[in-house]
């Protein structure tokens, strides 16, 4: 079994918070092993939890609709959340919960060494731009490490709110360019090299 399968496992029966009594079923994440760009929801919802799904409900139609504006298809990405396990009554995950499951999230991060990690949502974004007001920073990228992070709305609060879909499709539309630029930049084999500018940062 690869160390990703082994991890899906080690989610489906954790009881690291109290999220753990309340789930039907845990949601690791799913997606190619190599993928280019990895998504980071909030937390699953009831059909999630229902199927161990990440994003099979509107939210997950509306993203699937989003990924065919820059053809792609959900089997090219990877999809997970910062929580593994459904809030009741999906209320907002908490600072604990959160925390208890934050290295769920770095593994896969590790593992996957995907070249883009998009966050959706407000709660996904204090991964890489902790204390960050959305309004102000989506669609703009960051590199930390090896990894560039590019924050968006979340699919749920945009598929209702015009303002947010137009923001988000818009956002959506910056991915290819981005890819592509990341693309050119080869890992620091040479020294001597200068270093690369990257324009959209
Ligand atoms: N919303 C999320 O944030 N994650 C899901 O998996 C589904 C809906
Ligand atoms: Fe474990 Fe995360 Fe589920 Fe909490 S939310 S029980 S930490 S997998």
């Amino acid at each position: 079994m690869s160390e990703l399968a082994q991890l899906h496992d080690q989610v489906r029966s954790c009881p690291l918070c109290r999220l753990s009594n309340t789930r039907t079923l845990a949601v690791p994440g799913e997606g190619p092993e190599g993928p280019q760009i990895l998504f980071v929801g909030e937390a699953p919802g009831y059909h999630e939890d229902q199927q161990g799904r990440p994003f099979v409900g509107a939210a997950g139609q509306f993203l699937e609709s989003l990924l065919g504006s820059i053809d792609l298809r959900r089997t090219d990405v990877y999809i997970t959340n910062i929580v593994k396990c459904r809030p009741p009554d999906n209320r907002d995950p908490q600072p604990d919960e959160i925390a208890a499951c934050r290295p769920y999230l770095d593994r896969q991060i590790a593992l996957l060494e995907p070249r883009l990690v998009v966050t959706l949502g407000r709660h996904s974004m204090q991964i890489a731009f902790p204390g960050a007001t959305i309004s102000r920073i989506h669609g703009q990228p960051k590199r930390i490490g090896d990894v560039v992070y590019l924050p968006m709305f979340h699919p749920a609060a945009a598929l209702h709110q015009q303002r947010y879909r137009s923001l988000i499709e818009e956002d959506f539309l910056k991915i290819p360019a981005l890819l592509a630029e990341l693309s050119t930049v080869e890992p620091e084999d040479d020294p001597d090299e200068a270093p690369e500018q990257l324009s959209l940062f």
